[in-house]
């Protein structure tokens, strides 16, 4: 692994998707998708930090997730809690803060406790902000920032607007990656992609890898970004 700043964004965005086909395809239960998923996390954190990405943010669990039926969602849940505990001293380590978006009041308590403690562990963390999307719906975010601007009764201007979102003091993704060959945002940072550069690839996610996320990098260096310029 090299690093290298030429190609580098600022912030990447990653869906995640294909866990649950990458464990089918393999006749596992589901729930094997989503522990190798936690592994290729791992992976890719490690790998953004090298190569100088100083935002990744995470799709982990959407508002629309909670439809999977309670079995797979409460794997979710305490996987998150597991593998969130576990992964402190390594993010501590990179010097990664750890950092979640989303509806927290609608998680459970024991993940909310786990998922604060996190982030109070990694706070030094001044390498890169992994920032991950639990119970996170990009329309209830922007419904949400509406509410907040007009109780505040600031002017309703695009700097103070984002100063409402979730992503508060985080800067617009640059890139934004989904996983496993479906081709849509899902929900996922409407306001904040209007000019992010968008890679779709059919890999599935607990088999993308370090080499392939280097060569959408590269490649993203290669586009012309205009934001709407000439
Ligand atoms: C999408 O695959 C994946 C998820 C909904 C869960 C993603 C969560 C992780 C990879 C773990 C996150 C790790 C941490 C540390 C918080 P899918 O189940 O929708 O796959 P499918 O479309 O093939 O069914």
């Amino acid at each position: 692994m090299t690093k290298s700043s030429s190609f580098v964004p600022f912030h990447v965005a990653i869906i995640m998707d294909g866990n649950g086909r990458w464990a089918e395809k393999r006749h596992l239960p589901r729930t094997e998708g989503h522990k190798e998923g936690v592994r290729v996390v791992r992976n890719i954190t490690k790998a953004s930090a090298v190569f100088g990405v100083r935002f990744l943010t995470l799709f982990a669990f959407s508002t629309e997730n909670w439809r999977r039926g309670e079995r797979e969602v409460n794997f979710l849940f305490n996987l998150f809690v597991e593998s969130v505990d576990s992964y402190i001293p390594e993010l501590k380590e990179q010097s990664v803060r750890l950092n979640f978006i989303g509806d927290m009041s609608g998680l459970p308590a024991f993940l909310r406790k786990s998922l604060q403690l996190a982030e109070n562990e990694t706070k030094k963390g001044e390498k890169m902000l992994l920032n991950i999307a639990l119970n996170y719906g990009s329309r209830r975010e922007i419904l949400d920032a509406v509410r907040l601007i007009c109780e505040s009764k600031k002017e309703v201007n695009e700097e103070n607007f984002s100063s409402f979102l979730y992503t508060t003091g985080i800067p617009d993704p640059d890139l934004i990656i989904r996983t496993s060959g479906e081709m849509r945002l899902s929900n996922f940072l409407l306001y904040q992609s209007a000019y992010s550069e968008l890679f779709f690839t059919e890999t599935l996610w607990p088999d993308f890898t370090e080499e392939e996320y280097l060569s959408i990098l590269k490649k993203f260096g290669e586009r012309n970004r205009k934001f709407g310029g000439i």
